[in-house]
């Protein structure tokens, strides 16, 4: 089992990248279920396979292609990563969250992290789309953090801070951009969790009086080493459906519903992240 890579590693993969493309991306963008037709956006890419890349998993989910897309969206250089690794896909924290280093090692300082997730609220729906405000990371508060082993200095520190994992100039700068689209945009703390069976009805209240808002299964761990790298982070969920809090509801949650509503999504998620894209360059 990988529960540590060396620096070398990182530089490896960053290595090989740079030696397949052209382009000189400072953001990165990582799509979560569903939203992997966005990368069809992308202008003069460079599409390097996973399975190419010096260290890389594979992704091994439905839904989520394995492509690094490199390219351009708004005419601004973008490294997009075409579907993502998962802790219940059987990989460590270490190995998920890899590809994040290996971007801060190109020298990518701004990461924006998109995802499927359950709405918690009440008030969402799905097809909302939500900007994370803070996260519950509960992989990594029983033990499983991407940080866990020997600390590599040339990232960050020991003992990181996660006061503000997500941005807040991003997080302004999402509303600001909504609002020029009349976009609703909703905010909300995310919780993260390993699955991959779907939550119970008692889970989805516990995690409503903890404060969650909405549920999945990635984000946190990649936020997490990106912060530790000093990375600017950004999270967007797509509500892709309601978590069902009610025992005997006669309604299930399905992967199938996840990324169909992805799917549904994607056009306003793109413009969104075009006028985004467009706001920082
Ligand atoms: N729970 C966990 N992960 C998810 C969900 C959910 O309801 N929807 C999309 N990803």
């Amino acid at each position: 089992m990988i529960t540590s890579f060396p620096l070398a590693a990182y530089q490896e993969a960053a290595t090989f990248i740079r030696s397949r493309t052209a382009h000189h991306p400072k953001i990165g963008l990582v799509l979560g279920s569903g939203l992997s037709p966005l990368a069809e956006a992308v202008e003069n890419a460079h599409v390097l396979a996973y399975g190419e890349i010096p260290h890389f998993p594979v992704s091994t989910v439905e839904g989520h292609a394995g492509r690094l897309v490199i390219g351009q969206l708004a005419g601004v250089d973008v490294c997009v990563m075409q579907g993502r690794f998962h802790f219940y896909e059987g990989y460590t924290q270490q190995q998920i969250t890899l590809p994040v280093r290996v971007m801060q090692r190109l020298g990518i300082d701004t990461l924006i992290l998109t995802n499927a997730a359950g709405g918690i609220n009440p008030s969402f729906r799905a097809g909302d789309l939500m900007i994370i405000d803070d996260h519950i990371n509960f992989m990594g508060l029983v033990g499983n953090s991407p940080l866990h082993g020997p600390n590599l200095n040339d990232f960050g520190l020991r003992f990181p801070s996660m006061t503000d994992v997500y941005s807040p100039v991003l997080r302004r700068l999402a509303d600001d951009v909504a609002t020029r689209q009349e976009e609703t945009l909703k905010h909300g703390v995310y919780a993260a969790l390993s699955g991959p069976a779907f939550e119970t009805p008692a889970e989805v209240r516990f995690m409503r009086l903890i404060g969650a808002d909405a549920v999945g299964m990635s984000t946190a761990p990649e936020a997490t080493v990106a912060r530790h790298a000093g990375m600017r982070v950004l999270g967007i969920s797509t509500i892709t459906n309601v978590a069902i809090d009610v025992l005997d509801s006669q309604a299930q949650t399905s992967h199938e519903e996840v990324i169909e509503t992805g799917r549904l999504v994607v056009p306003r998620l793109t413009r969104l992240l075009l006028g985004l894209l467009a706001g920082m360059g």
